[in-house]
């Protein structure tokens, strides 16, 4: 890249502690959201924060809302303070600003890539508009422990399906120009393998091999900063024994030198600080040492880097060459969102006052919603219920709850036009008599006479609506779980009303994969649907009453017990598999199955599907060449629906053990009652490789089975040759 005047002629300006000092990102203390976070580290107040900005000791400021304020302070960073280099405003903005999308986790149940593209585009909208140029997001960790609370905040377990949400999210944030006024820079997080805890217990260590590290969890990485990302954030973890934020072999060797990324590496909330806790660094200026000359750019909130940057260079221990570098990265970054034409850029008052409640994204909320929401199961097709000449009772915590319609992270929601279950499936009701409703329970407690309450309204009614599941707080930062289960409370009120013989559909809200058992796992239907967000109400209605045909599908494996995490579909083999009769000395567990109860890809509709068998363009595929597969899909059902036809791959024999089965393409597809679609798909060898024990990524010729089916245990595979090339 060739240098650019503007930031060179600057560079030669700077002090060092003004080069420090855009190396800086602090808690916005001028408009807070929450200032008691960690208070420990945060500034005190307005001034001193405004004071630091006019001593250029401060390039940016995150999880501050509002354009008015924005300006005010960009206008000190601007006019007041020596060289007006404009400040950069980051925050969480992770599934929504003020209209409040589905969790990550749950819009990748869609395996619509389009619509976290048009739910990210309509964040950037809502969230630049309220003075916000920069997201800490997408969070791209794959997730294969359900224990690990920040899975919600994930695409799930499959590298596959994170990588083409990553990208997707990535450009709906940033749109097609980033100095544009609604372009909001991404940031994929955390990098990298967070989601790989040990135990699935946040911030643990992680213990990983260089083969799954670079085949399960760079790849959400690499096509996020291939879709144009310019940011990027370590993670809280160690990596076999080196923290994330001060991994040299990470973020230099691989970022810079293998992957040529020129963007900015920001460290998570105070990782930089955490280097001592990690027993990795002494004291502070150690720390700021071994991350700064790992490669670690930005330092958020710790202050590590305003305090001791100017002595390590002032002694040599870091050389100037070094910080300017990471300066020019920061500046680049404020230069590629415009800020030097236009420092005001995403900080006009009135277009947030016009972007405040748009009805486009209500509704798109509303269509998210419904597109997230996963039919595990449909017994006797009690789903979908009529709208009139039934009594449905509503029970369960969920069914008037307003506290926990949006899920984790989400900072800047408009609670004032969140609308809950109830509401929602009143409004879709012809005649609202026909639905009483009764908590039953609380989340974690219990209610005097509750669970009495409502096995009344269960006998009194034709069917059960039972809205159960994890409140909000059990997802998220710092939040894992030993028992994946419901809390206790919920299950006695689940079995309590099974008793009544009435039929139950679950409406299960959660953040992550639930062991269900009892009569929860027993119920006539089940629905997964995760945290919503604005339009919980009518996307669960659409749902329930069939104005919306179900078309999602797990992004994550739901196992039968806790003991099985961590859980995914796509595990290497092992040398003893279960096989059909025969479980004595075989991977298994004692007390259930090693199936999954509700596989990865899995998903009902109201309507059916067939599938025939694949048919491939040659079962022996030529080094350089590309297979073409067609499968012939027929809606045999009587509504119109959706489909997602999934292919997955095995590789027979390798170098390496291979996973059992890896999802490589998948298509939605949209069919009439009777229609039928040849679904096309193409392969070649680049979609077989893997990192093989020498490090070297390649496909191996030989045999592979290859499948065209409705989920990840679905299906019999067809097989072909992929042939060696010429030496
Ligand atoms: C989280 C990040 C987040 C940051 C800033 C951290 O605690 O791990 O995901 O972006 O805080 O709020």
């Amino acid at each position: 890249m060739s240098p650019d005047p503007r930031i060179e002629a600057l560079l030669s300006q700077m002090t060092v502690e003004e080069k420090v000092g855009q190396l800086g990102v602090f808690a916005d203390m001028v408009r807070p959201f929450a200032p008691d976070v960690n208070p420990e580290t945060n500034m005190r107040n307005a001034n001193e924060i405004l004071e630091h900005v006019r001593a250029g000791r401060i390039g940016a400021l995150f999880n501050g809302v509002g354009a008015a304020e924005g300006r005010a302070t960009q206008r000190v960073a601007v006019e007041e303070s020596r060289l007006g280099i404009p400040l950069l405003f980051g925050a969480d903005v992770i599934h929504g600003m003020r209209t409040v999308f589905p969790i990550p986790l749950g819009e990748a149940a869609s395996f619509e890539p389009e619509l976290a593209y048009r739910t990210a585009r309509a964040t950037a909208l809502e969230a630049t508009a309220a003075g916000i140029h920069w997201t800490y997001a997408p969070m791209i960790d794959i997730a294969r422990d359900q224990r690990w609370g920040r899975v919600a905040e994930s695409a799930g377990e499959d590298v596959l399906l994170s990588c083409i949400f990553a990208a997707a999210r990535v450009r709906g944030f940033q749109g097609e120009r980033l100095d544009a006024p609604d372009s909001l820079l991404a940031t994929p997080k955390h990098f990298v393998a967070y989601g790989a805890v040990t135990a699935g217990l946040d911030y643990n260590y992680v213990d990983i091999s260089e083969q799954t590290l670079r085949d399960v969890h760079l790849p959400p990485f690499a096509a996020a900063l291939n879709a144009g990302a310019m940011t990027i954030m370590t993670a809280f973890n160690d990596i076999n024994g080196v923290p994330a934020s001060a991994n040299r072999r990470l973020l230099t060797d691989l970022l810079r030198d293998e992957w040529k990324f020129t963007g900015v590496v920001v460290s998570d909330y105070t990782s930089d600080m955490e280097l001592i806790a990690h027993g990795y660094a002494a004291d502070a200026r150690d720390a700021t040492k071994l991350a700064f000359l790992a490669g670690l750019d930005m330092s958020m909130q710790s202050g590590f880097y305003a305090e001791h940057l100017p002595d390590l260079i002032e002694s040599g221990e870091i050389p100037m060459a070094a910080l300017d570098t990471a300066v020019r990265r920061v500046l680049s970054l404020k230069a590629a969102a415009g800020l030097f034409d236009n420092p005001y850029r995403s900080l006009d008052p009135e277009k947030e006052a016009g972007t405040e409640h748009l009805p486009a994204h209500t509704e798109l909320s509303r269509d998210a919603g419904r597109r997230s929401i996963v039919l595990l199961k449909n017994d006797g097709g009690l789903l979908p219920l009529r709208k009139s000449g039934q009594k449905i009772a509503l029970i369960g915590p969920c069914a008037q709850d307003r506290s926990n319609l949006e899920g984790c992270w989400t900072l800047f929601g408009d609670k004032s036009r969140y609308v809950d279950l109830e509401t929602g499936l009143r409004d879709a009701l012809e005649t609202a008599d026909g639905l009483s409703v009764v908590p039953g329970c609380g989340f974690e407690h219990a209610i005097d006479g509750g669970i009495e309450a409502a096995v009344r309204a269960a006998q009194a009614a034709d069917v059960v609506l039972l809205a159960i599941g994890e409140p909000q707080y059990y997802s998220g930062e710092a939040q894992s779980r030993v028992q994946i289960v419901l809390p206790e409370v919920q299950q006695a009120l689940a079995e309590a009303i099974a008793q009544t013989g009435t039929p139950v559909a679950i409406i299960l809200r959660t953040g992550r994969a639930l062991a269900l058992t009892g009569a929860v796992r027993d119920a006539q239907a089940i629905l997964a649907t995760w945290f919503l967000g604005t339009q919980t109400g009518p996307a669960i209605a659409d749902v329930i009453f069939g104005d919306y045909n179900p078309s999602a599908r797990l992004p994550i494996s739901f196992p039968h017990d806790s003991g099985q995490q961590p859980f995914f579909y796509n595990h290497p083999r092992t040398g003893r598999p279960e096989l059909p009769n025969t479980t004595e000395f075989k991977t298994r567990w004692r007390e259930c199955s090693n199936n999954a109860l509700f596989p990865f890809g899995h998903g009902l509709s109201y309507t059916s599907f067939a599938y025939t068998a694949p048919v491939l363009s040659t079962h022996r595929l030529a080094w350089d060449d590309t297979l073409v597969i067609s499968a012939r899909v027929t809606n045999t059902g009587d509504r119109t629906g959706e489909e997602v036809v999934q292919l997955y791959i095995h590789d027979r024999v390798a170098s390496r053990v291979r996973p059992v089965r890896e999802l490589k393409a998948f298509r939605k597809i949209l069919l009439r009652p009777g229609q039928t679609a040849d679904v096309m798909f193409t392969l070649d060898r680049h979609m077989l490789a893997f990192t093989g024990p020498d490090g070297q990524f390649s496909a191996e010729p030989g045999i592979f089975d290859l499948w065209v089916t409705p989920s990840s245990s679905s299906g019999r595979p067809v097989e072909f040759e992929l042939l060696p090339g010429s030496a």
